[in-house]
């Protein structure tokens, strides 16, 4: 160790946990499986998004008469603002794709199971957070896209029995979309859900480090389990490598399609139509078979039974059995739900 080392050790502590963290063994044959680069590709996505965020909101200005005027000055004006906040734009989408098939991954491999139920739950909740940044996010530009998609998502939520009202009124701070609401989301979008997501995370990997990778469910894999790497080099340079594959991808797209931005919001305009992420379609479509009184079976007892289902799945699904093609329930599930929302996304572009 370098005398800095040394002396900032001596001080710290710090290099017993750092060497153990960096030598801990993983099983080889999750080493270069692209499958199992999903969680540690889901950090680094969250990481850049961290990083550009802190950079938009040097320029940003949270409030309705500024935030459209600071957005288009980020976008058009700004030395390589296009770019950050291109890497931002489409960092998000890549974040969702990459939360979701961290998700399927764990799922099919029912990496959930005993003992790694927790692993699973805070999963589940920073898949809700990652989307809830996508909502607050769509909103602070302040245009027609974002205004139009957060007053129909908060009436949404306004049409549920009993609690929507309240719902409703936290969300927008008062009766209507105004200066309150753009404060909330800008609180929730990069102080709120950033500081959730950081302390989730933390849990998340200090479990997977408690109980290990969950074995394989292959035959080669099984055969492989006993020979075990260093996370450091081997895991470090391999999410490096894949980490900058994610950025230049997101360079690419930023460079070749700026980041949209459209009218400024106009609550008066009568004729346009509400468009919310992509992501956020498929739920959309739904919303459209349940009219009137049948509302709430699309705004509560569907979203209820997928939340609950999710929560109860480690509990629910008890036996050894971890080889996807041998658990006809789950696998079947599970492609209903990914056909569901690949189908009603379809109906909804
Ligand atoms: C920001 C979001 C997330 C981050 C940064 C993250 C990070 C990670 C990392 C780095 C790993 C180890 C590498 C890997 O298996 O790919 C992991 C494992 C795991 N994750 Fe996540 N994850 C996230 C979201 C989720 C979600 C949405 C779920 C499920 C609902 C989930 C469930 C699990 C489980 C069960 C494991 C253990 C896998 C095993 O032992 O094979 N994670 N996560």
């Amino acid at each position: 160790m370098s005398k800095i080392g040394k002396w900032i050790d001596e001080r710290t502590g710090l290099s017993g946990p750092i060497q153990s963290f960096l030598r801990y063994p993983i099983p080889a044959y999750v080493h270069k499986n692209v499958l199992y680069m999903l969680g540690g590709l889901s950090l680094i996505s969250f990481l850049l998004q961290a990083l550009t965020g802190i950079l938009l909101t040097f320029y940003f200005d949270p409030s309705t008469e500024g935030a459209y005027n600071s957005v288009d000055y980020i976008t058009y004006t700004l030395p390589l603002g296009w770019l950050i906040r291109g890497i931002h734009h489409y960092g998000a989408s890549a974040m969702v794709i990459l939360v979701a098939f961290h998700m399927l991954r764990t799922y099919f491999t029912a990496a959930y199971k005993k003992p790694r139920e927790i692993n699973w739950l805070t999963g589940v909740i920073l898949l809700f957070v990652t989307v809830a940044f996508g909502f607050t996010g769509y909103l602070l530009p302040w245009d027609q896209k974002g205004y139009w998609a957060t007053r129909v998502g908060t009436e949404i939520a306004s049409s549920v029995p009993i609690i929507g009202e309240t719902i409703g009124q936290i969300m927008r701070g008062g009766a209507q979309l105004g200066q309150t609401t753009l404060t909330r989301f800008f609180a929730t979008h990069v102080m709120v859900l950033p500081a959730l997501l950081a302390a989730l995370i933390g849990v998340h990997i200090f479990q997977l480090r408690h109980h290990g990778v969950a074995p394989a469910v292959t035959e080669a894999g099984k055969r492989d389990s006993k020979r075990f790497l260093p996370f450091f080099p081997y895991w470090v340079i391999n999410d490096t490598v894949a980490g900058l594959g994610l950025l230049a991808i997101l360079v690419v797209l930023a460079s070749t399609q700026r980041a949209p931005l459209e009218f400024p919001a106009d609550p008066t305009s009568s004729d346009f139509i509400p468009r919310p992420e992509w992501y956020f379609l498929f739920y959309y479509q739904i919303l459209k078979y349940f009219p009137g009184p049948l509302e709430p079976v699309a705004t509560v007892l569907i979203p209820l039974f997928i939340f609950g289902s999710m929560i109860l799945l480690p509990f629910l699904d008890r036996s050894p059995e971890r080889r996807p093609w041998k658990k006809p329930v789950t696998l079947i599930a599970g492609i209903f739900y990914i056909v569901v929302i690949v189908v009603f996304t379809v109906l909804a572009l």
